[in-house]
């Protein structure tokens, strides 16, 4: 699975390099900012798939945590240190996460950039990815998440508000990584997740992740 996800990623690259502009200057627009991101997340933001997330309507502090995260390479203190110099940034919650390309390309913005873009991708419309899910799966996939996962990813997962990414629609090789990253520890999840996707686990077995990425990719 790993080669596949390195071989998805390169895909990407390749297509993403084309679009890619030198270093913005201080005080860009957002809409020039953010034109780096489009040629890997997709014209809008909205991912052509498949190792890469839709970022377009996330909530602007998951997008700066993430983004922080990234370009400190997990470094929680510096992070937090950034986090409490900035009331703005007062609701920013740290949490590690695994990167292939985000710690490279996340370098090259300050933080008012970052703050810049995030804001300008969580005003734009979500979209979710056109792929086909199994019905049964989804459905098993759906009691699983009411039960272990509604309580934080409001609205089967589609909700931006509770400042936990958007997992309905989002593309099935990625939430397929993400999921393993969680699982390896590679990847960071609330202590509360954690025990919800170990309970989720106990009640259906390794389907139960398939199951819930069904479920989430079943939605548009
Ligand atoms: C070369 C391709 C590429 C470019 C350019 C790129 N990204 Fe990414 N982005 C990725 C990939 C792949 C991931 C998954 C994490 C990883 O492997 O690094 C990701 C993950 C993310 C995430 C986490 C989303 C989630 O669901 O948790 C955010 C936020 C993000 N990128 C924002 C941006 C922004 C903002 C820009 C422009 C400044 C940008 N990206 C440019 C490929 C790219
Ligand atoms: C206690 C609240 C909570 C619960 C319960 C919870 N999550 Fe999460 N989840 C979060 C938070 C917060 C994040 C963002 C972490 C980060 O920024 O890296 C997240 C992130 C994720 C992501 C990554 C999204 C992305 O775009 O990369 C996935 C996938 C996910 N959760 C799946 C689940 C599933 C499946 C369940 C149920 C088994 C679940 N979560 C239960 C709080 C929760």
């Amino acid at each position: 699975m790993f080669n596949h996800r390195i071989l998805a990623t390169l895909l990407t690259i390749v297509v993403g390099i084309s679009f890619i502009s030198p270093a913005a200057a201080e005080g860009a627009s957002a809409e020039m900012l953010s034109n780096t991101c489009l040629g890997c997340h997709g014209p809008g933001g909205i991912s052509a798939g498949p190792a890469t997330p839709t970022i377009s309507g996330m909530s602007e502090l998951y997008i700066i945590a993430a983004m922080l995260a990234y370009k400190y390479d997990n470094d929680e203190d510096k992070v937090d240190a950034i986090i409490e110099a900035d009331a703005e940034l007062e609701d920013v919650e740290f949490f590690a996460r695994t990167s292939t390309v985000m710690n490279r390309i996340s370098k090259g913005y300050s933080e008012a950039e970052i703050k810049t873009i995030a804001k300008h991708f969580a005003d734009l419309p979500f979209e979710g990815a056109n792929q086909n899910a199994d019905a049964g799966q989804a459905k098993a996939g759906a009691a699983l998440h009411e039960t272990h996962c509604e309580k934080c990813h409001e609205d089967g997962g589609s909700s931006a508000e509770d400042d936990a990414g958007v997992l309905a629609g989002q593309w099935v090789p990625y939430l397929e990584y993400t999921m393993a990253d969680f699982a390896s520890g590679d990847r960071d999840m609330p202590k509360k997740m954690k025990k919800q996707m170990e309970e989720a686990h106990a009640a259906s077995g390794d389907e139960a992740v398939r199951d819930l990425i069904q479920f989430y990719a079943n939605q548009k």
